[in-house]
């Protein structure tokens, strides 16, 4: 990722490992409590708190990297014309994730939380698509680049091609 030292991508990655798998920790929890599912497992008391404290903290700290790699990365993607479908996708899915996030907060048990933290959970599980595919045409991109290409005028004038020819 130019323009971005190297542990960015690796504090990208974990950061975004560390949110979802926290995030399907509390799925169980937000079904039970706020859709009344009989679920045979959930986070007990203390570990909720401490999870959801992980989680907040996480997603906040994605959102910062969301804020660095809007300053250079998808600005220089976007006037490229590469990836935008997937990377503006994994944007806009990480803003509807903070903008959800605050409604859980502040809106209560009632429909307009509940609306919120169902959007949350969607949102959530699915990022991984879009991620998936705009990394996957990064590698491949990258793999591409990477690879000599066929001298256009192969050695037409070296000296064992001369020979050859003869
Ligand atoms: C408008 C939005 C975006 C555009 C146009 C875009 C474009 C690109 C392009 C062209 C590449 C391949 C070249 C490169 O590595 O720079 C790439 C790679 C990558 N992008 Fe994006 N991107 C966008 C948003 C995002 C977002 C929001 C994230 C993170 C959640 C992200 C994470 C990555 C990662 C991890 C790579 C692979 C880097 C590597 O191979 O080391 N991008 N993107
Ligand atoms: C930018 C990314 C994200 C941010 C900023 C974020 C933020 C938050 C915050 C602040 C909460 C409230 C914590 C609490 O209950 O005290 C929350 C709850 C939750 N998040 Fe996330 N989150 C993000 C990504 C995700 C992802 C990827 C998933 C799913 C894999 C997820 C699933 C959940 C669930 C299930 C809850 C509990 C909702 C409830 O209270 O019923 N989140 N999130």
């Amino acid at each position: 990722m130019k323009g971005y030292p190297a542990w960015f991508v690796r504090a990208l990655l974990g950061a975004l490992l560390l949110v979802f798998v926290s995030g399907c920790l509390l799925a169980p929890t937000t079904l039970v409590m706020r859709f009344e599912m009989a679920l045979a497992w959930r986070l007990p008391g203390a570990g909720r708190v401490v999870t959801a404290a992980m989680h907040a903290a996480t997603g906040f700290v994605l959102l910062m990297m969301l804020g660095a790699l809007w300053s250079v990365h998808m600005r220089a993607g976007w006037r490229k014309r590469r990836q935008r479908g997937s990377g503006a996708t994994l944007g806009i899915m990480l803003l509807l994730l903070a903008a959800s996030a605050v409604a859980i907060y502040y809106a209560g048990e009632d429909a307009l939380g509940s609306g919120a933290a169902l959007v949350h959970l969607v949102v959530g599980l699915t990022l991984l698509l879009p991620f998936g595919w705009h990394w996957v045409h990064a590698r491949r991109a990258s793999r591409k680049a990477a690879v000599p290409r066929e001298p256009a005028f192969a050695a037409v004038n070296t000296v064992s091609a001369r020979a050859e020819a003869n």
